[in-house]
């Protein structure tokens, strides 16, 4: 009898754990690392063209602001590396044309692909953003107007900029980073999505 009631009590106490468990997935908030990315579609709901659109760039800052991105597009003349976008070591600069200083080239350490058993990311192209694309330290609307802005983003208009993060080895490079990185969160086929909805629906920057 006592062994019912206590199986009970212990069900009981179960059943309360899994409901706490299920409303703090429900309502807590994303964390840094958060890996998926919402589909464009799941969007719909929100009447408003502009806020749609602003939504949807929102969605898409998970990818551009996610270490994997970021630490190509720094403030500084130096990459950062890993997911805690510590200083490129050893020190490295962007040079004239992204490749690095003569004689400390990228390519110098940076195969045409990732190397694992080094730990060293590799791609064909491998070099820093120019300065005008920077990000690190911008505001998600910051990030916004400069990725529009030909003057900045390297003379492409919204379908260039579409192109370019669907098809450029560099920013593909984000979802396969080699053993050691988190890949960028979702997929390049979602994150087309969003930037392709987010230009369906005017490409609006949020306001901060
Ligand atoms: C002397 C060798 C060397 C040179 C030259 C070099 N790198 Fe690196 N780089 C490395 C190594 C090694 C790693 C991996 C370190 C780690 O993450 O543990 C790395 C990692 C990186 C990462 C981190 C990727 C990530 O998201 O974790 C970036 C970005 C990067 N390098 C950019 C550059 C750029 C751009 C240049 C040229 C301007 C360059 N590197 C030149 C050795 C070098
Ligand atoms: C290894 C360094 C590197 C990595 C990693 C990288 N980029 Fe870039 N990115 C560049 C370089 C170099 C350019 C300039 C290329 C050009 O203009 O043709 C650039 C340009 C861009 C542009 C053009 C417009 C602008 O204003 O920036 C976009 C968009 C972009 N990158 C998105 C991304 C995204 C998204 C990721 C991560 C999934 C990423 N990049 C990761 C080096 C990198």
């Amino acid at each position: 009898m006592q062994k019912a009631i206590l199986l009970t009590v212990a069900a009981g106490i179960a059943i309360g754990l899994a409901g706490t468990a299920l409303t703090f997935a429900q309502t807590a908030p994303r964390s840094p690392s958060d890996s998926s990315l919402r589909p464009a579609a799941s969007f719909s709901n929100i009447a408003n063209e502009r806020d749609r659109s602003v939504a949807l760039f929102t969605e898409m800052a998970k990818v551009l602001q996610h270490p994997r991105c970021m630490n190509c597009h720094p403030a500084t003349e130096r990459p950062r590396q890993g997911d805690a976008r510590r200083l490129h070591e050893p020190l490295v600069v962007r040079g004239k044309d992204g490749h690095g200083a003569p004689g400390m080239n990228c390519t110098t350490c940076h195969g045409k692909q990732n190397y694992d058993p080094a730990r060293i990311p590799g791609d064909g192209h491998w070099a820093l953003a120019p300065a005008s694309m920077a990000w690190e330290g911008k505001t998600v609307g910051q990030i916004c107007e400069q990725l529009k802005d030909p003057n900045r983003n390297g003379s492409r208009d919204v379908p260039g900029l579409i192109k370019h993060v669907t098809t450029d080895s560099l920013v593909l490079w984000g979802w396969n980073p080699g053993v050691g990185r988190e890949p960028a969160p979702g997929t390049p086929a979602e994150f087309g999505a969003l930037m392709q909805s987010w230009a369906d629906t005017g490409a609006a920057c949020p306001a901060s």
